[in-house]
C-alpha cells in the first residue's frame, strides 16, 4: 500500500463547520481519500485510541470533549502523508501552531484543537485499524 494515514475532526470542528474546509485541504495538496465516516464514538473506542493517554491528568476531559458530538474520521493516502498531515495540521497545541496550518488558523487551546492527526506510519496502521473495517476503505483509482 501507498502510505495512508487517519484524520479525523474532532467535535469542535463539526460544530464550527469546519468539516469541509479540512477536507479541502487535504485535497488540494494531494491526497487521496480512502475512507470516511460520521459517527458519535464510544469511550470504549476511545480508551483504545487513546491507550497511551489514559493515565494523563487531563484524560476525563479529553473523553468528555471527544464524545460531545459526532467526530468525521477519514483515511487519507498519498506520499509521506503521515508526516505531511501532522504538518498540515500543526502542532498539537494551538498556540504554538504555525498560521496556515489547521490548528494555527482554526484554534486556540489545546483542549478544543479541532483535529486528531496519526503520529506515526505504525501509529496510523493501528488507528486505521481500529477506527474501519477492511471494506469500508476504497481502493480506487487515480487517471494519472
Ligand atoms: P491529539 O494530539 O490529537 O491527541 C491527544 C489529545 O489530547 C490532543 O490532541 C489534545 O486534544 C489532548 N491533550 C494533549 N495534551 C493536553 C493537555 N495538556 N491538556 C488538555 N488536553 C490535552
Amino acid at each position: 500500500w501507498p502510505e495512508r494515514t487517519l484524520i479525523a475532526v474532532k467535535p469542535d470542528g463539526v460544530q464550527r463547520r469546519l468539516v469541509g474546509q479540512i477536507m479541502q485541504r487535504f485535497e488540494q495538496r494531494g491526497f487521496k481519500l480512502v475512507g470516511m465516516k460520521m459517527l458519535q464514538v464510544s469511550e470504549e473506542l476511545l480508551s483504545q485510541h487513546y491507550q497511551e493517554l489514559r493515565r494523563k491528568p487531563f484524560y476525563p476531559s479529553l473523553l468528555h470533549y471527544m464524545t460531545s458530538g459526532p467526530i468525521v474520521v477519514m483515511v487519507w493516502e498519498g506520499h509521506n502523508v503521515v508526516r505531511t498531515s501532522r504538518i498540515m495540521v500543526g502542532d498539537t497545541n494551538p498556540a504554538e501552531a504555525q498560521a496556515g496550518t489547521v490548528r494555527g488558523d482554526f484554534s486556540i487551546h489545546i483542549s478544543r484543537n479541532v483535529v486528531h492527526a496519526s503520529d506515526s506510519v505504525e501509529g496510523a496502521q493501528r488507528e486505521i485499524q481500529l477506527w474501519f473495517h477492511r471494506k469500508e476503505l476504497m481502493d480506487w483509482d487515480c487517471y494519472d
